[in-house]
């Protein structure tokens, strides 16, 4: 059976705010290392958007346009001479960043680059996943077990939550070997927050999530679907949730706002740990109460850790939670999926996100 040579893609024009469009590019050949994957279903998220408007994401070097996407699921179709344990027709799903020769890349952790010269499948310097067919070196390929093929799409951003939580862990019984994460604050309600509540409520911290949204709306329902408190901030204010939570052992901060970061860090518990998650484009500036943030941290031993990107070990993980997921509460991830759109379809309507809607996918059909 002849592979294909060309697949038809969504692109943007970096240099051109809102110029998604469908374009055809070359498919590669499949050297010995490579897997040719068909791809099912994409994710689009905020990242996406913030490339569609223009404000972070580069083509190759050359090229005028980038093909969206890094949140795959594809199916093996063709596998090289040497590889030996993928399957024609399994699920995969795909890693995000690729080295550049840094001491961080060289040691396989691209995800902690030093020089910042990597490649970011759909992000930066290299095509992404939102078309028909790609050729990935194995060692970049994450298998999917079969009966996660409805959820398999959410492998991705679940990684940046395990990335977090596992370096949590780390520093945290680097310098404290008793310490045991038992409430958690998570502000954002989007996939990623939603994500972040699921993993801390599977492993039995109380949870709140807190958002602008007032209720009811979906992401709230699905974060109680989890066994969360959902806090809307139109509603109640922060500290409300830390006067309930009592002591704050782990924030994490996917609000994707400006400032919010900050006043997590006045909420942090002692001896907590803040992630910080969001990249926020722009020049928005707050007043914060600096004395006060920094006496806290300081007398409280509080830790503060970016996280961005994951690396394969944070993939393997993310597919083993999500089927834990589905064990602990059946359906609820699918609930995330709000929109799905053919390839052939109004790609058009994911420039702007639709008001309530948590996570839409491009349908591809491999
Ligand atoms: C992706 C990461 C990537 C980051 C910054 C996120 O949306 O999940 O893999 O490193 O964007 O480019």
């Amino acid at each position: 059976m002849s592979l294909p040579t060309r697949s038809r893609g969504i692109a943007v024009y970096p240099d051109r705010p809102g110029a998604i469009h469908r374009t055809e590019v070359e498919v590669p050949t499949v050297g010995p290392n490579d897997v040719l994957i068909e791809t099912v279903r994409v994710g689009v998220c905020g990242t996406d958007r913030e490339i569609i408007h223009g404000t972070i994401g580069a083509p190759q070097e050359g090229a005028d346009e980038l093909v969206l996407g890094h949140e795959l699921l594809g199916r093996v179709r063709a596998i090289g001479d040497a590889v030996h344990d993928l399957a024609e027709g399994s699920f995969v799903t795909a890693t995000v960043r690729r080295p550049d020769s840094c001491p961080a890349c060289r040691a396989g952790q691209p995800d902690m680059c030093v020089w910042g010269k990597y490649e970011e499948r759909g992000i930066v310097g290299l095509h992404g996943f939102m078309q028909e067919h790609i050729v990935e070196r194995r060692d970049d390929v994450i298998p999917v077990p079969d009966e996660l093929e409805p959820v398999g799409v959410l492998v991705e951003p679940l990684t940046v939550i395990e990335k977090s939580l596992r370096h949590v862990d780390l520093v945290q019984s680097a310098r404290m070997p008793w310490w045991e994460a038992k409430t958690a604050l998570v502000l954002g309600a989007g996939p990623i927050g939603i994500l972040g509540t699921m993993l801390l409520r599977s492993r039995g911290v109380e949870v709140i999530t807190a958002a602008r949204s007032e209720q009811p709306n979906l992401s709230a329902s699905v974060i109680e679907g989890a066994g969360a408190t959902y806090l809307s901030t139109r509603e109640a204010s922060l500290d409300s949730a830390a006067k309930r939570l009592g002591q704050i052992d782990v924030i994490i901060d996917c609000s994707g706002a400006s400032g919010v970061g900050f006043d997590a860090m006045r909420l942090l518990g002692v001896n907590g740990a803040l992630v910080l998650l969001s990249i926020n484009a722009g020049g928005h500036r707050v007043e914060i109460p600096a004395d006060a943030i920094n006496n806290g941290i300081v007398a409280g031993n509080k830790t503060i850790i970016g996280i961005v990107n994951a690396g394969q070990e944070d993939f393997a993980s993310a597919v083993q939670h999500l089927g834990r997921f589905e064990e602990l509460w059946p359906g609820l991830l699918s609930r995330m999926f709000t929109a799905r759109i053919p390839f052939d379809g109004d790609v058009e309507s994911i420039i702007e996100k639709s008001p309530g809607s948590i996570k839409t996918l491009i349908e591809f059909g491999g």
